[in-house]
Parts: structure tokens; C-alpha cells; sequence
């Protein structure tokens, strides 16, 4: 397993991570049991995975508990954990006791990480909120991290960090903050971080840790066409919002596109001789500012696939192929890389 420094931070992290949202079960992901998380989170431990990334929001909560309870056995310690706190509980005086509920659920004293899960204002809370007091007078980002710096200071936090930060939202953090890392989605269909934010996170010294790696399992062989992805996961710009009710970005979405491109990356992970989520995860993880590629498993099969993918690199020339393959799906998608909405409600 490969191990890259994570930005400014004391840390290396595990070329692919442990995504935890699954953990716990819910609505999004389906069912999930305590065993399959402990055989997969001690299978990821020993395959050398060594960051493991949950929210307080994932399912209510259960997606720490089940992790926390997963990373007893194996030592506090041996893993880095971390947690992101949702933009609605970013008050000062709200965040320590935010932090304190993700510590107790997770069994342990302190976070590695602790990020904003996605930027504080008003719309990006109404995601998370419906209560119109807390979206009419959102937190101010700069309190939220004086107050992070705190907890910090006292140990409950090691290192803090931002998710679906856009370069402008970045430039609003202020000097001499200890932001060490921005949590993106990248993968093969969704390179928009590449054309703003990422050269901005680079030029910053800023460790990146990819999300979305599988495109939600998209980019692996379980669906053969676009149409049978569940209603969850098509709610992307790359979907007509007709074709969901849980869709919220209104638009005709760009499904021809998009399995054109799927289309001739299966024909180029045949000819390599991977399967296609082997190709994406090489891909993704091709790319030297991405720190750590984030991906969500359940079963210790997929986990092993995982990490064998992560162990073998792709040449040059695919690398240079697959970007001109998707450069096109990049271009017509737009800069923008909050997937879910539509330019003008862009949360990022
Ligand atoms: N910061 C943010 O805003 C944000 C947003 C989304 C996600 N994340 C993080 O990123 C993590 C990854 O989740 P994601 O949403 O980005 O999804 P993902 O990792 O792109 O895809 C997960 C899906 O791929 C399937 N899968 C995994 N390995 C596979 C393999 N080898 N072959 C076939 N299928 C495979 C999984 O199946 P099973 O689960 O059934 O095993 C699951 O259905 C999350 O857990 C979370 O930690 C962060």
C-alpha cells in the first residue's frame, strides 16, 4: 500500500480509504450489518488502509457508531479517524457539543480529522436543516474554525479540514488557519475540481481526499446500463431529473454522454485486462495531488478488489487515453462540481 503526506498535516494516509458511509444501515445504501463492518474494517486495516472517513450525518450517526465499534479490536491508535459536522451545527457553541456526540458514538477521545461538511449559507443548509432560523442567520465560517482551532487546542481534534470547498469558498478561510485538507468527488465521470479548485488546493499546499472514486458503484460492472441505477444514485447532473424524484437539479442531465463514455471504458479496462473499477481507482489515484481516493465497501470481497486495484498503476499512455476519453463529459458538465444541483443552486 502506498502512502502519501496529507497537505500541511503529521499525516500519511493510505493511497484508497475506508468510506463509512454504508456503516450503520440506512436509506441511502440499504441495509448494513455490525459483522460485515467489522470483517471489512479489520480487512481494510490489514490490507495497510489507514483512514477510514465518516460524518455525523451518515445515517443518523450509526455510520460512527458501527466504525467506532469496528475500530475497538483493533487499536484507537493504529488508524486514523475522520468525522465531518454538517454546516447547520457550526455555531461556536454548538460545535464542541457536535464534536463531543461524534467522539462518544465513535468510542474514542479524539478525531484525526475533523472537516465542514459541505460550505456554511444558507442554501447548503437547507440540505441539512429545515429549521428557518438556522437558514435565515447561518454561522459564520470564520467563527466555525476559531471555534475548531479550539478544539484543537484542547485535543479533541487533531488537524481540521473543509469538504466541497470551491476555490472561492477557500480564498474565504481566513490567514493562518489550520485547514489541512478539502474532501472533493473525483473520478472518471466527474472531473470538475480539476479545472478550479484542485490547482488552487495544490497551489495551497492542501492534502485532497478524493470521494465518489466508484461513482457509487457506476464505474464497476454491476449495472450494464444507465438505466438500472436505483433512484438514490441517479440524482447526478449526468441524469435526466425526470428519471428520479429524489433529483433536485432540474435539468436534462447528459445520459447519452455518459454511456458513451462508460461504454469505451469498459473497452479500455478489457483490453488492460481490469475490471472497471480497477481502471477507476488506478485512474483516480494516478493523480499525485489526490492524497487518499475514498471508497465505500461491504462485502471483504469488493474491499480486496479494492486494494489489489490499488496496488498496480496504470502506464502513461492509458492515463493520457482515459483523460482524452472523458475530457469531453468534463467539458460539457461545466466547472461546477456540486453534482446534485443545477449551476445557480451550486453549493460549492
Ligand atoms: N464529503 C462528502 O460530501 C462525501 C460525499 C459522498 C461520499 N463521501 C465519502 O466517500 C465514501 C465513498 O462513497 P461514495 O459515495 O463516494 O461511493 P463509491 O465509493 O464511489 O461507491 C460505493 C459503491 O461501490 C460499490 N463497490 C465498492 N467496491 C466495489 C467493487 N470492487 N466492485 C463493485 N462494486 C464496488 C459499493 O458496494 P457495497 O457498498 O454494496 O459493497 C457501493 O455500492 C463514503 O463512504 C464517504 O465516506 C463523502
Amino acid at each position: 500500500m502506498e502512502y502519501r503526506q496529507c497537505g500541511k498535516s503529521e499525516f500519511k494516509f493510505s493511497v484508497i480509504g475506508m468510506g463509512c458511509w454504508a456503516f450503520g444501515g440506512g436509506d441511502y445504501w440499504g441495509p448494513d450489518s455490525q459483522p460485515d463492518t467489522h470483517s471489512v474494517v479489520r480487512a481494510a486495516f490489514e490490507a495497510g488502509i489507514n483512514y477510514f472517513d465518516t460524518a455525523e450525518a451518515y445515517n443518523e450517526g450509526r455510520s460512527e457508531i458501527a466504525l467506532g465499534k469496528a475500530i475497538a479490536p483493533i487499536g484507537r491508535d493504529q488508524v486514523y479517524i475522520g468525522s465531518k459536522i454538517s454546516p447547520c451545527h457550526c455555531y461556536p457553541a454548538m460545535l464542541e457539543q457536535h464534536c463531543e456526540a461524534s467522539l462518544k458514538r465513535l468510542g474514542t477521545d479524539y478525531l484525526d480529522l475533523y472537516m465542514i461538511h459541505w460550505p456554511i449559507h444558507a442554501h447548503s443548509i437547507r440540505h441539512f436543516t429545515q429549521d428557518e432560523s438556522v437558514i435565515n442567520h447561518p454561522p459564520l465560517l470564520e467563527d466555525a474554525l476559531a471555534a475548531m482551532e479550539l478544539l484543537r487546542a484542547k485535543g479533541k481534534v487533531r488537524q481540521t479540514g473543509v469538504s466541497n470547498f470551491s476555490r472561492q469558498r477557500l480564498m474565504e478561510i481566513p490567514a493562518g488557519t489550520g485547514v489541512v485538507v478539502n474532501e472533493l468527488p473525483y473520478n472518471l465521470l466527474c472531473r470538475a475540481i480539476e479545472l478550479d479548485t484542485l490547482p488552487y488546493c495544490i497551489q495551497q499546499g492542501m492534502g485532497v481526499i478524493g470521494y465518489m472514486t466508484l461513482m457509487q458503484g457506476i464505474l464497476t460492472n454491476r449495472f450494464k446500463e444507465l438505466q438500472e441505477v436505483p433512484a438514490w444514485q441517479r440524482r447526478t447532473r449526468h441524469f435526466n431529473a425526470s428519471g428520479s424524484t429524489l433529483s433536485r437539479h432540474g435539468e436534462t442531465g447528459h445520459e447519452q454522454p455518459t454511456q458513451k463514455t462508460l461504454d469505451s471504458l469498459r473497452l479500455v479496462a478489457a483490453q488492460e485486462g481490469l475490471s472497471l473499477a480497477a481502471l477507476a481507482t488506478r485512474w483516480v489515484i494516478s493523480h499525485p495531488a489526490i492524497t487518499c481516493a475514498l471508497i465505500g465497501a461491504r462485502s471483504v470481497n469488493k474491499l480486496r478488489e479494492n486494494v489489489l486495484a490499488a496496488e498496480g498503476r496504470l502506464s502513461p499512455l492509458t492515463i493520457d487515453r482515459l483523460n482524452r476519453l472523458t475530457a469531453g463529459l468534463r467539458d460539457i458538465m461545466g466547472n461546477h462540481f456540486d453534482y446534485y444541483e443545477s449551476k445557480e443552486n451550486d453549493r460549492t
